[in-house]
């Protein structure tokens, strides 16, 4: 039967497309801007979409868009889906994760699953190391990385890890139906993050600390307010101690979880 996965562009979504292909499973591959042949138009929030891309689907990996998840459900529902793998994320558990923007858009997809008569595996990641292409530029520029936290603590999560434990939990048994957060192995404050990276790109990276409003100043540029605020309030807190180190592919799937190092090798060239 075919295994639907949308956001094929996306980090996660283009490793599940190649395990599951390695694997011989049938799959439709789905992105909002779709390029080539072998991946169709779906767009989450136009559910004029849905129904091609649905027709013939057993299972689906799915990236959360609040805007639209009903109808998908209801069309999922219809075309006799009988299991959905939602990338959700961490935030939904904080305390305010229904106001909090960082947490919303994935709770309303999660509440609308779990609404449904599909079989739903949520995948809760923590950050992903990925997020580290956002310093890419400064570093290629030789500019100092300006941070209120530095000493904020994560255990960043290689995006081939979420890719491997959704790749199983659609093949397999064990993680089928189960909620699961995600991290990396090791708690890595940004300092450590960018000393990791200057190793392996042997580039030197000057930490700056500025003030909680001067950051708020500059991520306000090219965010939202209430994202910049959410983001700043939760790397405050992460200044407190090591990160919690929750599932990894070590207790789910019994094979080392990859590292930072190794994801700033993969990806150096983007620095
Ligand atoms: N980055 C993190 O630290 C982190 C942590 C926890 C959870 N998450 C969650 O993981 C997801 C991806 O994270 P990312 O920031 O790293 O991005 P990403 O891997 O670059 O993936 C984004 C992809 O989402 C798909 N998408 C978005 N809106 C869509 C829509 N309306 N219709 C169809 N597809 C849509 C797009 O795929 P196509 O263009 O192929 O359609 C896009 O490439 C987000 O939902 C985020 O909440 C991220």
């Amino acid at each position: 039967m075919t295994i639907l996965i949308t956001g094929a562009r996306g980090k996660v979504g283009q490793g599940v497309i190649k395990r599951l292909q390695a694997a011989g499973r049938p799959i439709r591959a789905a992105s909002a801007e779709p390029s080539g042949d072998d991946v169709i138009e779906l767009k989450l929030d136009r559910p004029e979409t849905f129904e091609a891309a649905l027709h013939g689907v057993d299972q689906v990996f799915l990236y959360p868009a609040p805007d639209g998840i009903d109808a998908f459900v209801k069309v999922a529902e219809a075309a006799g889906v009988s299991h959905i793998v939602l990338l959700s994320s961490s935030s939904v558990l904080g305390p305010d994760a229904d106001t909090d923007p960082l947490a919303s858009h994935s709770l309303i997809v999660e509440r609308a699953l779990a609404a449904s008569n599909i079989t739903c595996t949520f995948l809760r990641p923590d950050a992903f190391a990925s997020n580290a292409l956002g310093w890419g530029y400064l570093i290629g520029q030789n500019m100092p990385i300006q941070l209120a936290y530095p000493d904020a603590n994560i255990a960043p999560i290689h995006p081939d890890d979420i890719a491997d434990i959704a790749a199983d939990a659609l093949t397999g048994d064990a993680l089928r139906g189960r909620s699961i957060t995600l991290t990396g192995a090791r708690s890595l404050t940004f300092r450590e993050q960018l000393a990791i990276l200057s190793d392996v790109t042997g580039r030197e990276i000057p930490v700056e600390k500025i003030s909680h409003a001067e950051a708020e100043q500059q991520m306000g540029r090219y965010m939202p307010a209430p994202v910049v605020g959410s983001l700043l309030a939760l790397w405050a807190a992460a200044s407190a101690g090591p990160a919690v180190i929750a599932d990894t592919t070590e207790t789910l799937l019994g094979k080392p979880a990859r590292t930072f190092e190794q994801w700033a090798r993969e990806n150096a060239a983007a620095f």
